[in-house]
């Protein structure tokens, strides 16, 4: 759900821009497979210098030296040589399905997106531990198809932070506690903590994580990698483990925004099992998809807003330095800041309980949880009520001593959308249309920007996309975002402003792993 984050801004005490500069893959050198590309990778099948194989091997030695100490994998597919072997057969065929840029590339899972294989999809609770899947989740079906193998599940924070508040972000029985790879000590963010982890570290090349609010774009800022929050809809929730239908939604962590770019063409569009959301988000979907707005110059032209309160008011001087010298950046590529906007009511957006974001989810969350639950084949437990028992019989493995299980609580005591629910949404409504939809039409803009998941709730209550990209690391070597984002449907324009930003920077660089 919600970001728990001690993500401050007042902490940054310096920000180092490192240039990163690109590596061209070499596989004589295993370094060089750290950090490489889609195109790279491709590029490198096609010329016969690696294979599928040798790059499943090379990910599953990788999860084995560092995911006893991050945890950002709960399990790896044991079929993943298998289907490295049938993809590398069917390059060397020339087969039509190996041209797909996916094809023969391994992407984690965050273990709340289902699969009819070996694999478990448990949100991180051994609840649902042996659970098995009526079918693959939308989003999988569709990578399967683009020829992407999957290599595993990553962790999370367990059962998307809906569980209890109280538990640390990126912890969750069956993963452990996830750890951020340039401060191991620091927080990783979540719940999507795992592919933000392990993309971040090279366990993989590429991953999936969800988003209800902030949980894609606070753990992708977190780990310094690029995180798309598509509009709602845009890609199927069908087979995920869910927590509201208004604000769920399943989007690539990567680290770069082409390589999102490339997992987001190939997940977006209509699923006959979440019909009517992506029905109505498929109009969104550009003919020729995303990839052609992976330009250079896509910030020529852009209006970008600035709302400096709340989202830009740093007491820290080097912190101010940095966005200042962004916003500099950004002018100078074209785009045209738009400052000192406001978003009416923006403290009550900021604040689920006041908003009624809160009151509308634990609703939704029983009512989606247990339709979920009674689809699967088989599962320990069938419903929200049996998964509170199942957490009281095991406290000790589920930690309920230590961090509760109140909003799942919370959640059971609800009867249904009622007077209350429907009240709390037709608030988050009004508040999203005379607030950010006001904002963005009155002042054309093309996307408002952020720092980390801060305008994470802005986003999230009216099923809006975001995407953030990294922005610099602080005096500590922690990771900081910058996030675009947009009405419905705008990823063609925060792709164009996202990849420009990128393009104009190049600030990322690979995990530090200091203590
Ligand atoms: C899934 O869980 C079962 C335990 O129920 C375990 O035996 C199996 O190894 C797990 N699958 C994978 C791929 O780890
Ligand atoms: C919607 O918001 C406006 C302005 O913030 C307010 O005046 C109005 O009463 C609100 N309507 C509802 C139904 O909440």
């Amino acid at each position: 759900m919600k970001a728990q984050s001690s993500f401050s801004l007042l902490s940054f005490l310096a920000l180092v821009l490192l240039q990163w500069s690109h590596s061209y893959i070499n596989i004589c050198n295993s370094l060089s497979i750290k950090e490489a590309t889609i195109q790279d990778f491709q590029t490198a099948f096609d010329q016969n210098q690696l294979t599928s194989r040798q790059l499943v091997e090379f990910y599953l030695n990788e999860i084995e030296k560092l995911n006893p100490r991050l945890k950002g994998v709960i399990e790896v597919n044991p079929d993943a040589l298998y289907l490295a072997d049938k993809a590398d057969r069917e390059k060397k065929a020339k087969l039509p399905c190996s041209l797909s840029r996916l094809h023969g590339i391994p992407i984690l899972l965050k273990d709340n997106i289902a699969t009819k294989d070996k694999l478990n999809t448990t949100a991180g609770s051994f609840a649902l531990l042996g659970s098995v899947a009526p079918r693959d989740a939308g989003v999988a079906m569709k990578l399967r198809k683009a020829g992407a193998i999957i290599l595993g599940k990553a962790s999370l924070s367990e059962w998307s932070m809906f569980r209890s508040s109280r538990a640390p972000n990126g912890w969750s029985a069956r993963g452990g506690k996830g750890k951020n790879p340039y401060v191991l000590s620091a927080d990783p963010c979540g719940s999507s903590s795992g592919p933000a982890i392990s993309v971040a570290s090279n366990m993989v090349a590429v991953s999936l994580g969800t988003e209800t609010d902030g949980s894609i774009l606070c753990p992708s800022a977190f780990n310094s990698v690029v995180g798309i929050k598509p509009t709602v809809g845009l890609t199927s929730r069908a087979g995920v483990i869910p927590i509201s239908p208004r604000q769920d939604t399943i989007g690539p962590i990567c680290r770069t925004v082409t390589d999102a770019v490339h997992v987001l063409d190939a997940i977006v569009g209509f699923d006959y099992n979440d019909a009517r959301a992506t029905r109505i988000a498929s109009r969104y979907i550009p003919q020729g998809g995303y990839t052609q707005f992976l330009k250079a110059n896509g910030l020529k032209g852009k209006r970008l807003g600035i709302v400096r309160d709340p989202f830009f008011m740093f007491s820290n001087k080097i912190v101010k330095q940095t966005f200042k010298r962004h916003f500099q950046t950004l002018r100078q590529n074209g785009a045209i800041l738009v400052d000192n906007l406001e978003i009416a009511n923006i403290n009550v957006i900021l604040d689920g309980t006041l908003s009624g974001e809160v009151t509308a989810m634990l609703a939704e969350f029983k009512i989606s949880l247990n339709a979920y639950l009674k689809e699967l084949v088989a599962s320990p437990v069938r419903s929200l009520a049996e998964a509170i028992a199942f957490n009281k019989k095991n406290s000790d493995v589920e930690m309920i001593e230590e961090y509760g299980q109140e909003m799942f609580l919370a959640s059971e005591a609800t009867n249904g959308i009622g007077g209350a629910e429907k009240k709390a949404m037709r608030r988050l409504t009004n508040l999203t249309r005379n607030g950010f939809e006001k904002v963005m039409i009155d002042s054309k803009l093309d996307a408002l920007v952020s720092v980390g998941a801060d305008m994470s709730s802005v986003l999230a209550i009216g099923g809006f996309p975001g995407i953030t990209v990294p922005a610099g690391y602080d005096s500590k070597g922690l990771p900081i975002g910058i996030c675009f984002g947009g009405l419905r449907g705008f990823e063609p324009k925060l792709i164009e402003i996202a990849y420009g930003f990128e393009h104009a920077t190049k600030i990322r660089k690979p995990p530090t792993f200091l203590p």
